[in-house]
């Protein structure tokens, strides 16, 4: 099976991906080199720090053999059609894992590979961070009818959240300037995912989005490719900005969250990213743990 689609795994898949990686947090050595020799590719027409790196570590940590792909080196649909790229790497690999612009590239990409395809972010979800996410939420409080407040732009990584919070009973809200909210039908496919009647709101007011919610979460309001929208976009997502005042609107003991790479000043300040109920950092290293845990569970016999 592929993992393009956050929704792929389905409830039952996505619930056990996330207690396995709770697992392997814990008890690190008890799945050390369980997967020999398996490779994984890892290919990347965006930067990456988090996820390069997370998951070469936990792929080497399985025995696998990770191997890092460019697209300056591979020319994805430029040097060579998407299509054929993916049948030769078949050819090599049993993991195919690839960070694109392109969505539908993935989906034609797990069209014709017999290997699983992973999603490593593209225009439209960010599945493998909603796994970390969901995992750092679930240590704060238990997923089933905890409240996650996302304030910013409705992109790939709120997508990604939005769907698989819902298929886990998680109530998530959405803050967004007007013209920015997640399309009607990233709306439609988490509300028809939801489970234990999670709910899924939208809102153009953050301090509504925020009152009394568990995990306070942003992201970068200009995702990688829109840079030339930058400032243009500063201007106009400022009210949505994650400051200490609007953190305070959340319950007494909520959490901060941002997948990161932040943009300090901007979505977020420095006395929320680095507040003491900021879990920042433990998102990034669960990234590690998720990624573990995936890939044991698509390659398991
Ligand atoms: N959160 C995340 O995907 O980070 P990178 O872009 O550094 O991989
Ligand atoms: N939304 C951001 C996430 C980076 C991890 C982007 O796509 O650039």
């Amino acid at each position: 099976m592929d993992f393009v689609n956050v929704a792929d795994l389905g409830p039952d898949g996505l619930q056990e991906v996330l207690a396995l990686a709770a697992d392997v947090k814990t008890n690190r050595s008890e799945v050390a080199g369980s997967r020999p020799g398996l490779r994984v590719g890892l290919f990347f027409e965006k930067p990456s720090t988090r996820t390069r790196v997370s998951c070469e570590v936990a792929s080497a940590d399985l025995g696998m053999v990770p191997l890092v792909l460019k697209q300056d080196e591979v020319g994805l649909g430029k040097r060579e059609s998407v299509e054929d790229v993916g049948r030769v790497l078949d050819r090599y690999l049993d993991v195919l894992a690839f960070r694109v612009f392109d969505h539908q590239n993935l989906m034609k990409m797990a069209a014709i590979t017999d290997a699983p395809v992973i999603n490593l972010l593209s225009d439209l979800e960010h599945p493998c961070q909603a796994l970390a996410d969901l995992q750092t939420v679930a240590e704060h409080r238990p997923l089933p009818g905890a409240t996650v407040a996302f304030i910013g732009d409705g992109n790939n990584v709120c997508n990604s959240l939005m769907i698989a919070g819902a298929m886990m009973g998680t109530n998530v809200r959405v803050a967004s300037p007007d013209g920015n909210e997640p399309t009607d039908e990233m709306l439609a496919a988490a509300r028809a995912g939801a489970s234990g009647g999670a709910t899924i709101a939208v809102t153009n007011d953050p301090a509504e989005a925020v009152a009394g919610a568990d995990v306070v979460y942003t992201d970068v309001w200009a995702s990688m490719g829109q840079e030339d929208e930058a400032a243009e976009r500063r201007r106009r997502f400022q009210p949505y900005q994650v400051n200490l005042d609007l953190f305070e609107k959340a319950q007494d003991d909520a959490v901060f969250m941002h997948c990161l790479p932040a943009h300090r000043g901007d979505e977020v300040t420095d006395d929320v990213a680095d507040h003491s109920r900021s879990r920042i950092f433990d998102q990034a290293e669960n990234r590690m743990h998720a990624f573990k845990a995936l890939l044991l569970y698509l390659t398991a016999d």
